[in-house]
C-alpha cells in the first residue's frame, strides 16, 4: 500500500495562496489524503523530492517576480539535479491579476521547472486572477480527484 500524503506549498506575500492552501488540507481530508502545508522558506529542494503528491500555490509580486518567500526555493530547485522531481505529481495553482503585464508569472515559472526536473504534471495549471475565489476550489477538487488516485 503507499502512503496516503499531499504536500501543499505556497508562495506568499499578503496569505492568499497560504489561505487556499490550507483550505486544499480541508478538502482533500475528505479523500482519505493527509496534508501537509508548508511556506515554500521552510522547505528545500530534497524535501520535495520525496513526496509522490504535490499541489504549489503560487503569487506573483513586483513585474512578474516570485513572492519574497518564494525566491530562494525556486532559485534552489532550477539549481538542482535534473530528476529530482522524478517521482514527484504535481499541479500548480497561480495566482495574481490580468492588471499586470506578467499574468501569474511565478506560477507558470513553477509549473514549467517542475516538469523540467523531472516531475509528472498530473493537471493543467489554473492561472487565476482577483476573483479567483470563485474558481478555485473547482480546480482544487479536481485536482484532489487525481492525485488520490495515486499509489
Ligand atoms: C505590488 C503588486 C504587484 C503585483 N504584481 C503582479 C504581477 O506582476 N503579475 C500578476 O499576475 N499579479 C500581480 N499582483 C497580484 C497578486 O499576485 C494577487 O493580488 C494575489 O492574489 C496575491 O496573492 P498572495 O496574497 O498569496 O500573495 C501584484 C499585486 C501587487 C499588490
Amino acid at each position: 500500500m503507499g502512503d496516503r500524503k499531499l504536500l501543499l506549498i505556497f508562495g506568499t506575500e499578503t496569505g492568499n495562496a497560504e489561505e487556499l492552501a490550507e483550505d486544499t488540507a480541508s478538502m482533500a481530508a475528505k479523500h482519505d489524503l493527509q496534508s501537509s502545508v508548508i511556506d515554500m522558506a521552510d522547505i528545500t529542494p530534497d524535501d520535495i523530492s520525496g513526496w509522490k503528491r504535490l499541489i504549489v500555490f503560487c503569487s506573483t509580486w513586483g513585474e512578474g517576480e516570485q513572492p519574497d518567500n518564494a525566491q530562494n526555493l525556486y532559485d534552489a530547485v532550477s539549481e538542482s539535479d535534473d530528476l529530482i522531481m522524478e517521482g514527484v505529481n504535481f499541479g500548480v495553482l497561480a495566482l495574481g491579476d490580468t492588471a499586470f503585464e506578467f499574468f501569474c508569472q511565478s506560477g507558470k515559472e513553477w509549473d514549467s521547472i517542475l516538469e523540467e526536473k523531472g516531475g509528472t504534471r498530473i493537471k493543467e495549471r489554473v492561472d487565476l486572477d482577483t476573483d479567483y475565489d470563485d474558481y478555485a476550489e473547482e480546480w482544487i477538487q479536481e485536482t484532489l480527484e487525481i492525485l488520490k488516485e495515486i499509489e
